[in-house]
């Protein structure tokens, strides 16, 4: 399955736009990765689009219900590995794709959080203020802080170093997205 095709399966499973920007956040932050860490760019492409791609229409089962769906359009197994590793704390993620994965599934949506508050949005945008909204409770208050620091350090990523790399990921994105009427914002 190439990209396209990925987004098109995304699409017939997900209508609500703000799980589209997430997946498509989520699939930028995987872009970016595999260019730092030198990795198949489709491949990761592929898991952070699709990673929550049962969510609307099975919440209950996300995202094992997930996992069945990819099997069946021929969804290689690392991928599948990787989501499968996304849905709890308690699971396996020992392959690098898993561990970037679950490291930026809630990181980024909580970057964009940060940058729609922001007249110029993602420009000029600092680690130093995602952090400072991290330690802020009330600020997208269901975003699990303990699993941004636990995954990040399991990626063996600082911190700051990570949401930097975040950062420019999704600005450069976002221009690009605009260009064909989408936004991750
Ligand atoms: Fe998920
Ligand atoms: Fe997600």
């Amino acid at each position: 399955m190439n990209r396209e095709e990925a987004f098109n399966l995304l699409k017939e499973y997900v209508k609500e736009d703000s799980l589209i920007k997430h997946s498509l956040a989520v699939e930028t932050s995987m872009i970016t990765y595999a260019n730092h860490f030198n990795e198949d760019l489709d491949k990761w492409s592929i898991t952070g689009l699709l990673h929550d791609i049962d969510f609307e229409m099975y919440p209950q089962e996300h995202p094992y219900k997930g996992l069945e769906i990819l099997r069946e359009k021929g969804i290689d197994e690392d991928i599948i590995y990787a989501i499968k590793g996304h849905g709890k704390k308690e699971e396996e993620r020992e392959s690098l794709l898993a561990k970037t994965l679950y490291a930026v599934d809630e990181l980024s949506s909580f970057i964009v959080a940060s940058a729609l508050v922001r007249p110029t949005k993602f420009e000029g945008l600092k680690a130093k203020s995602v952090k400072k909204k991290l330690k802020t409770k009330s600020f997208a208050a269901a975003v699990d802080r303990d699993q941004i620091k636990e995954s990040s350090e399991d990626l063996n990523m600082d911190l700051t170093e990570h949401i930097n790399i975040l950062i420019e990921g999704l600005r450069n994105r976002e221009e690009d997205l605009n260009k064909e009427n989408l936004s991750l914002l």
